[in-house]
């Protein structure tokens, strides 16, 4: 018995750390039923475009991209050898995650200089002519920023633990010694989940929400905030398009730190995600920095539920653009197997939140979760294919921004490592720690590692059939997927048929109806449990969507009064065969014209 409770608490440190989870538990009766009332007008949106409305995100990994001189880590001039690849996808935006000076620990999301960028991906040179090209392309850039911690060798941090009259001592949150312990705070990656490290110059604890090098800014302090605002304007003024705000959730704190006792990895992200003044922040953020360009916003983390989202993001408020929320990647993370119901549930949950008012992401995948279609899809061999192109078309038919991330149109799948050492994520390594000292099952845990560990998603990007995939003439950082030399670029940019090319046509097929971007989504046949149905419909233009999550052929009967109304806009199969109702192949998708 207790060797399971470890191994589930293992699992946990997986599934929940690696993607700042928001613990919320999916509804699963309510939402998906509910068709009956008269469907919102979007209409009103459509007529307030906004660039970040209609744009495509391709959310690229640079440690994982293209490495350009054999150090095996990726790097920016990488990054530029491949802008014409990034032009042909069609995407209209290239979010990277942090290239900040950085050491490491969690991959630059802790940031020792917000101001430079870390050495092994190139220099400040390299990074504007990086972004020179992408806007000569027409591709827009968001960056990736980290304020809710920072390194413990940023210089702040550096001074802050060498004296407690240091400058910069209340940047950082810290209980001393004679105060006793603290009251406790949960940390995700903290190797016995403990929140407070002590540190022994200054005979204090500081908080680190993450690993023991990500201490946590004192936002209550008002220096850090102008700090963090005029390093954002420092990127803003280099004509950058955008920010992804990292953990912002949970950057306001109460400084008194109240007792909060039983947090486990499973509420602790609701007992932490609302803290005092967290809009406060975002407002003035919003003043000092974004009411000044023309920036899209995102959060990630969006608090409890689909209401506690609004709050960032409704414009009348004045802080964010856009969050994206952990209902949908929050799915099926126990044994790696999901209903479609709740999927549907979770997506439906959310459009009726934002269907008229606020915007959403729609994203399955990320760098903090399992490849798409080895989790959402069927990644054996026969089903690979066409269920990583269902998973594009559903991305790419929602209501809301799309978020692809790189890999995804490859349809590359999860690696699955069997020894703990082949594993580079500290959320994986600092895992298997807790669960040996807790003398938990390791083998349960490497198994649950095979499905949701991070790095199943950050191998890196599979080119061509040259060694390492073309990504590296050095040994690669993370091992490269030794299917490479079936899925890869090059031969999927041969291959009309292939997921690349579908990936391309989806992106296309969106640009040219923008139904499919401010239209009103209504789901149908909330019940079928393999299908899912919905319509996208803004003033006369009609789309159909119906993808078959499974891997035989269904029937599926067209509800009454709704008529084809010419050949699909996309279809992953050469054929759609339809009468009175439609016959789908295996994980067929399509998306159809409709009266
Ligand atoms: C976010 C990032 C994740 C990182 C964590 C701490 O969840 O997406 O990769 O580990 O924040 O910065
Ligand atoms: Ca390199």
């Amino acid at each position: 018995m207790k060797n399971i409770r470890t191994a589930l608490a293992g699992l946990l440190v997986a599934s929940l750390a690696t993607s700042c989870n928001q613990a919320t538990k999916t509804d699963t009766t309510a939402a998906a039923t509910t068709n009956s009332a008269a469907p919102p007008d979007t209409a009103a949106l459509a007529k307030k475009p906004d660039w970040w409305k209609e744009t495509v995100v391709y959310q690229l990994y640079p440690r994982s991209f293209q490495d350009s001189n054999g150090d095996g880590v990726g790097d920016l001039r990488g990054i530029i050898s491949r802008l014409d690849y990034l032009k042909s996808l069609g995407v209209g935006s290239v979010w990277l995650n942090p290239i900040y000076t950085s050491p490491n620990d969690d991959n630059g999301y802790d940031i020792s200089d917000y101001r430079q960028i870390q050495p092994e991906f190139g220099t400040m040179a390299d990074f504007d002519e990086l972004l020179r090209g992408l806007h000569a392309r027409g591709i827009k850039l968001i960056m990736d920023v980290v304020v809710n911690h920072s390194s413990d060798e940023h210089p702040w941090f550096k001074s802050a633990r060498a004296s407690r009259t240091s400058p910069y001592r209340d940047y950082y949150y810290w209980w001393p010694a004679e105060k006793g312990t603290p009251p406790a705070r949960f940390s995700t990656f903290d190797v016995q989940h403990n929140a407070w490290q002590y540190d022994a110059p200054t005979k204090s604890y500081y908080l680190h929400y993450f690993s023991k090098k990500q201490p946590d800014l004192n936002w209550t302090n008002p220096k850090v905030r102008q700090e963090v605002y005029s390093m954002m304007r420092f990127w803003a003024d280099k004509g950058i398009d955008g920010f992804r705000m990292d953990a912002f959730q949970f950057v306001a704190k109460d400084p008194t730190f109240p007792p909060m006792p039983g947090l486990t990895a499973q509420n602790f992200v609701n007992a932490y995600n609302h803290g005092p003044h967290l809009h406060d922040y975002l407002r003035e953020m919003n003043r000092e920095v974004f009411s000044k360009y023309n920036l899209m916003t995102v959060a990630e983390g969006a608090g409890r539920n689909p209401q506690d989202a609004m709050l960032f993001v409704d414009p009348a408020r004045k802080e964010l653009d856009m969050t994206y929320h952990f209902d949908a990647v929050g799915i099926g993370n126990k044994q790696g197997k999901y209903q479609l119901s709740e999927l549907k549930n979770v997506f439906t949950k959310w459009e009726q939140e934002f269907a008229t008012k606020g915007w959403q992401s729609i994203y399955l995948g990320s760098h903090d979760q399992p490849r798409i279609v080895s989790r959402f899809g069927d990644d054996r061999p026969a089903f690979r294919v066409p269920s990583a192109k269902l998973l594009t078309t559903f991305l790419l038919s929602m209501h809301g921004t799309p978020y692809c991330y790189f890999g995804d149109e490859l349809g590359m799948t999860n690696i699955r490592f069997s020894s703990i050492a082949d594993y580079r994520d500290v959320a994986a390594r600092n895992g298997y720690e807790l669960v040996k000292s807790q003398g938990g099952s390791l083998p349960d845990y490497l198994a649950s590692l095979k499905i949701f560990s991070r790095d199943n998603s950050r191998t890196p990007f599979q080119w061509n059939t040259a060694a390492n995939a073309g990504f590296t003439t050095g040994t690669p950082w993370l091992q490269v997927n030794p299917n490479y030399t079936t899925i890869n670029e090059t031969a999927q940019n041969q291959d009309p048929n292939s997921i690349l090319n579908h990936f391309r046509r989806a992106i296309a097929m969106r640009k040219q109806h923008k139904v499919l971007v401010y239209g009103q989504y209504q789901l149908l046949d909330a019940a079928n449990p393999t299908i899912y149905a919905y319509t996208r419909t803004l003033g006369q233009e009609k789309a159909l969507v119906v993808l078959n999550f499974s891997a035989e052929a269904r029937s599926w009967a067209l509800p009454a009064g709704l008529t084809l109304a010419g050949p699909p806009w996309l279809n992953n199969y050469p054929t759609l065969a339809a009468t009175a109702s439609l016959a789908l192949q295996p994980w067929q998708a399509v998306v159809v014209p409709i009266r």
